[in-house]
C-alpha cells in the first residue's frame, strides 16, 4: 500500500508539472471522492493496527503533497497568463497613430474672414441680417420702386408679393440705419440670391460684403482713401484702384471700382484678360433719399456705401476659372487652398 501512495504521489505530481496540466481534471483524479487515493484510504480497513498510522500518516502527505503542488502550479499558470495577457495587451504610445482626417476652411470662408479682418482693422463692427427679406428693404428703402428697371438685374425669388430672398446685402445698410444713429461704421457679410442660371460665372447663390459708413462730412475723398487702403491690404501695396462712373439707385455719385491687375501691374496679361484692372466692387455715396427714408438727416449727415462679391474676389485671388468649383465640394479641388 506504501508503494502504491509513493507511486499515486508520483504520477500526480508529474501530471501536475506537464506543460499542459488540467488542474482541476487532476484534482478529481487524485484527491476527490472517486478518487485514487480516496480508493486507497478505503482499503485501510484491511491493515493490521500497527500498519495503519504509518500508512495513514503517509496518506496525509501524500494529499498535502498534491493539493499543494497544485496550488503552487495553479499560482504559477495564472501568473504566466497574467503576463501573456499584459504583453498582448501592450500600447506602444509611441507609435504614429491613425491620423484623422482633418476638416479644411471653404476658399470663401478664408477670404471672408480675411475681408472681415481688414475691416475690422479699420474700425467697421459686423453686421448681419435676415436672407429671407421684405421687398421695402431690398428694394423701395433703397431707391428701388415697383417696376424700376434695376427690379430687372436683380431678379429673385419671392416667397410672397412682399418678401423674397434678398438680392444683395445692401438691405442691411437699411436695417442698420433704423436702429443705429450716426455715426455708423459697419459691414454685413452674406448670402443673397438671384434668379440666375448656373453658368461659369453665375450662381443663384453667392455671397456679397457690403459696407457702409455714415457721420457728418463724409466725402467721395473718404471712401477712396478707405478703398485704396482696403485693395492694398487685400492685393498688395502696389495696388492702384481706379472709379468708372456707374449708377446705383442708390448712391450718388456711384462708381464702379477697378484694381490694378496684381499680375501683371496693369500692363495686361492672361489674368485681368489684357485689360491690366479688374473690377472688384460697386461703390458710391449713399443717396439722400435713403438716408431720408432711415430716419437720418441727409442736410447734416453723409454716407458712402461699397458692395463686392466675395466670390468674385475669391476667383481672381486664386485664379479660379469657374464658380461652380466653389459648390461642388470636390475634396480634391478645396485641399488646394
Ligand atoms: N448692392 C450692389 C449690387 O449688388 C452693390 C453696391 C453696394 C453698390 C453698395 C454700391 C453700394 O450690385
Amino acid at each position: 500500500m506504501k508503494e502504491k501512495l509513493l507511486e499515486i504521489k508520483k504520477e500526480a505530481l508529474g501530471q501536475i508539472s506537464s506543460p499542459d496540466a488540467d488542474l482541476e481534471q487532476i484534482r478529481i483524479k487524485y484527491l476527490g471522492k472517486k478518487g485514487e487515493l480516496t480508493a486507497v484510504l478505503r482499503g485501510m480497513g484491511a491493515l493490521s493496527a500497527e500498519e495503519r498510522p504509518v500508512v495513514g500518516q503517509l496518506a496525509n502527505e501524500v494529499r498535502a503533497s498534491i493539493e499543494e503542488a497544485i496550488a503552487a502550479r495553479g499560482a504559477e499558470l495564472r501568473e504566466k497568463e497574467l503576463a501573456e495577457q499584459l504583453c498582448r495587451e501592450k500600447i506602444d504610445v509611441t507609435m504614429p497613430g491613425n491620423a484623422p482626417k482633418m476638416g479644411h476652411i471653404h476658399p470663401l470662408t478664408k477670404v471672408q474672414r480675411e475681408l472681415e479682418n481688414i475691416f475690422i482693422g479699420m474700425g467697421f463692427s459686423i453686421v448681419e441680417g435676415p436672407e429671407v427679406e421684405y421687398d421695402y428693404y431690398n428694394f423701395q428703402a433703397l431707391n428701388i420702386p415697383p417696376n424700376h428697371p434695376a427690379r430687372d438685374t436683380q431678379d429673385t425669388f419671392y416667397i410672397t408679393d412682399n418678401i423674397l430672398l434678398r438680392s444683395q446685402t445692401s438691405p442691411v445698410q437699411v436695417r442698420a440705419m433704423e436702429k443705429i444713429k450716426p455715426p455708423i461704421r459697419i459691414i454685413s457679410p452674406g448670402r443673397v440670391y438671384r434668379s440666375d442660371a448656373m453658368d461659369a460665372t453665375h450662381s443663384p447663390l453667392f455671397h456679397q460684403l457690403e459696407g457702409l459708413v455714415v457721420d457728418k462730412g463724409i466725402t467721395m475723398g473718404d471712401l477712396k482713401g478707405m478703398l485704396e487702403t482696403f485693395a492694398k491690404s487685400l492685393f498688395g501695396d502696389s495696388t492702384r484702384l481706379r472709379f468708372r462712373p456707374h449708377h446705383f439707385p442708390f448712391t450718388e455719385p456711384s462708381a464702379e471700382v477697378d484694381v490694378s491687375c496684381f499680375v501683371c501691374g496693369g500692363k495686361g496679361c492672361r489674368l485681368c484678360k489684357g485689360e491690366g484692372w479688374m473690377e472688384i466692387l460697386g461703390a458710391g455715396m449713399v443717396h439722400p433719399f435713403v438716408l431720408s427714408n432711415c430716419g437720418i438727416d441727409p442736410e447734416v449727415y453723409s454716407g458712402f456705401a461699397f458692395g463686392l462679391g466675395i466670390e468674385r474676389i475669391t476667383m481672381t485671388r486664386y485664379r479660379i476659372d469657374d464658380i461652380r468649383h466653389l459648390y461642388d465640394n470636390d475634396t480634391r479641388f478645396l485641399e488646394q487652398f
